[in-house]
């Protein structure tokens, strides 16, 4: 199954507008030459309006967001709709990443409700699952990546599960420097692909792209990307620099 790689920079809080700038100057020239690989910036909401200015409808570069509320509009103080984000041309939306699970509270039910919000809108969901170190300690990852998949999936139809995109990260590799090992990736990109399959069927489940997430860097982008699974990168701290994250851009292209 031929699966174009998706990379993709969860730049959480941090980057002003300014520093924005400055990245994606540098970024650009680092990346001219790289085909073949879709690659996404998710910056704060601060800075989606300038680098979409800056983006001008790049093929090559899409903008995504880092969340956004279940809700369409009205009185939800701090929230960002779909359509604020669809109005600036933001392509992707990051939900439920272990850190609004953990720090925030997202459960699998909000996280669905977002789903559908951003399907029914025309953005392509990130879906983030992930177990902890506890849960993989038990030997209990399958099962946890089962039951998020499953609560965070419900009611999704094969046609619109095309249209997702999952990130594999275990908690445990996020921001440690700890890397899941290639063969611990793959085991479980391998385990979301057939769960995806049961939610719709395997045709479906072969066209959707996986993700691994978790410490990240230049150094582990190859080997995991070659994985068979393994369809692209969502990073967080390599991509604060435009030098490393283009060279885990390059890990993703074809060859
Ligand atoms: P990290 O973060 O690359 O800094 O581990 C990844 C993520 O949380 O998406």
């Amino acid at each position: 199954m031929n699966r174009k790689k998706i990379v993709a920079a969860n730049w959480k809080m941090n980057m002003t507008v300014a520093e924005t700038v400055g990245f994606l100057e540098n970024f650009r020239s680092l990346v001219d030459e790289v085909n073949g690989v879709e690659i996404v910036i998710a910056p704060p909401f601060t800075a989606i309006a300038k680098l979409s200015e800056l983006l001008g409808g790049s093929q090559k570069i899409r903008l995504g967001a880092q969340n956004m509320s279940n809700e369409k509009s009205g009185a939800f103080t701090g929230e960002i709709s779909a359509t604020m984000l669809r109005e600036l041309f933001v392509r992707y939306v990051i939900l439920g990443h272990s850190e609004r699970r953990q720090i925030f509270g997202e459960s699998d039910v909000l996280v669905n409700k977002k789903v559908h919000t951003a399907l029914a809108s025309g953005l392509k969901p990130i879906v983030c699952v992930g177990e902890t170190l506890e849960e993989r300690d038990a030997g209990r990852e399958n099962e946890v990546l089962e039951a998020q998949l499953r609560g965070s999936l419900a009611a999704v139809t094969a046609e619109q599960m095309a249209d997702v995109v999952i990130a594999y990260e275990p908690v445990w590799a996020i921001g440690t420097g700890r890397t899941a090992s290639p063969e611990q990736a793959q085991d479980a990109h391998a385990h979301v692909r057939t769960i995806l399959g049961h939610l719709t069927n395997e045709a479906t489940a072969a066209k959707v792209r996986i993700q691994y997430g978790g410490s990240v860097k230049p150094a582990n982008a190859q080997i995991l990307l070659s994985q068979p699974d393994i369809d692209g990168a969502l990073v967080g701290g390599a991509s604060l620099e435009p030098l490393p994250f283009a060279e885990i851009v390059k890990a993703g292209v074809p060859r």
